[in-house]
């Protein structure tokens, strides 16, 4: 990989210890990867945030590199967190738990990254431009990035996107590239499409048959951007799909090459039988919507159906902490809260510790929380589209 003077004087340590250790980890990376020179990148989002997912281990590194002088050189966000960080008390999060995810966010912001925690930065602040190059974790936010906004970001781990903070560049491999941006399979859809949870049920049902390719639909005639995050996300979770092209929706699907795909159809038959398989109980013992964190759109969307009701079971809207701040104004969050629900920032369902907090059966319209909730959380899953989650509590 072509490395230029003033990068090879970073990889002899002039830029200081803690420069040459996150350079030396990338340039491995490209290696690895056959990268032929390091880009620079817009921004980035750094995953590895929630307690529960790094645990102690992650906390000593983390603070190890902010008391060494590490800092950040673009536009950095964060992953969602183990909890909201400030109504965590209310909200029932062990004291414990919060007192070390506390000391994470800390660290990060000792680093000067952004302390806000969110699946959705292009939704809060953090919105890259067609073809710019970024360094992103989430696996559907990596998704959005590259399918619906046309950036370029391969899915990075929590330590390679600390880096290319630290060192403002990444190895230009994978999705950076053209030539690997083109679709690998003609996806057919002839299913009606109309809650969110349709196109959820409809990226876990692809990415389970894909597995890693570039998908290539047509037959979605129109869908909002929080559709495409919903199928985006439950491909990025079944199959590991870090971009997709949808005709006449999203940005590179004009450019890129199609003749010689291979095909495969999607019929009605198959996303009923995704909402068959992906719900596995009857009666949530709590409701989490916004998988990925939801939009204001969506926020307004709950507030609607549960105005003037009482909800029977706890409901959580997972957003960001800028939705809510908008959702405060608009009186969203007044609505929800009269109805007994509540906005929960900063965090998910997926990454906070919900097993730890009595609950056991929870209903998502999200294909992406369908797939992990199970195996994270240890929770039962019921799978329906938002009018059966709210309106069948109310
Ligand atoms: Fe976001 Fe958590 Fe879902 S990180 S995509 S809300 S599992």
């Amino acid at each position: 990989m072509y490395l230029t003077p003033s990068e090879e004087k970073i990889l002899h340590g002039e830029k200081g210890e803690v420069m040459e250790r996150m350079f030396r980890l990338l340039v491995r990376l490209g290696e690895i990867y056959e990268a032929d020179a390091m880009i620079p990148v817009g921004s980035v989002q750094v995953a590895g945030v929630s307690y529960k997912s790094i645990g102690d281990p992650g906390l000593e590194f983390l603070e190890d590199l902010a008391s060494k002088g590490a800092k950040v050189q673009v536009l950095t966000y964060l992953n969602p967190a183990g909890m909201d960080l400030e109504n965590w008390q209310e909200l029932g999060f062990p004291e414990e738990f919060a007192h070390n995810q506390l000391r994470i966010m800390d660290a990060f912001r000792a680093m000067g990254i952004v302390v806000t925690s969110t699946c959705t930065p292009y939704l809060a602040g953090n919105l890259p431009r067609f073809r710019e190059h970024i360094a992103w974790s989430e696996s559907s936010a990596v998704s959005f990035a590259n399918s619906v906004i046309g950036a370029r970001t391969n899915r990075e781990g929590g330590p390679s996107a600390l880096a290319a903070a630290i060192c403002g560049k990444t190895p230009n491999y994978g999705l950076h590239r053209w030539e690997n941006r083109q679709p690998s399979v003609h996806i057919k859809v002839e299913a009606p499409l109309e809650f969110s949870s349709d196109f959820g049920a409809l990226g876990y049902y692809v990415g389970k048959q894909v597995k890693n390719k570039i998908p290539y639909f047509s037959g979605i005639p129109s869908a909002t951007t929080d559709q495409l995050k919903a199928l985006g996300a439950a491909m990025a979770a079944s199959g590991a799909v870090a971009l997709y092209h949808v005709d006449q929706l999203t940005p590179e699907a004009d450019l890129v090459e199609t003749q010689d795909l291979e095909t495969m159809t999607i019929t009605e038959k198959d996303i009923k039988e995704t909402y068959t398989t992906l719900k596995q109980g009857e009666h949530p013992d709590i409701v989490i919507l916004g998988c990925p964190h939801a939009s204001l759109r969506e926020i307004a969307q709950v507030a609607e159906k549960v105005q003037g009701k009482t909800l029977k079971k706890p409901l959580w809207i997972c957003t960001s902490r800028m939705m809510k701040e908008a959702a405060d104004r608009m009186g969203f969050t007044k609505t929800i809260e009269q109805a007994g629900g509540h906005i929960v920032a900063d965090t998910c369902m997926v990454v906070s510790p919900i097993e730890q907090m009595g609950y056991k059966v929870t209903g998502v319209n999200s294909g992406k929380a369908a797939n992990y909730l199970p195996g994270f959380c240890k929770q039962t899953v019921v799978f329906a589209n938002i009018d059966e989650l709210v309106e069948g509590q109310t």
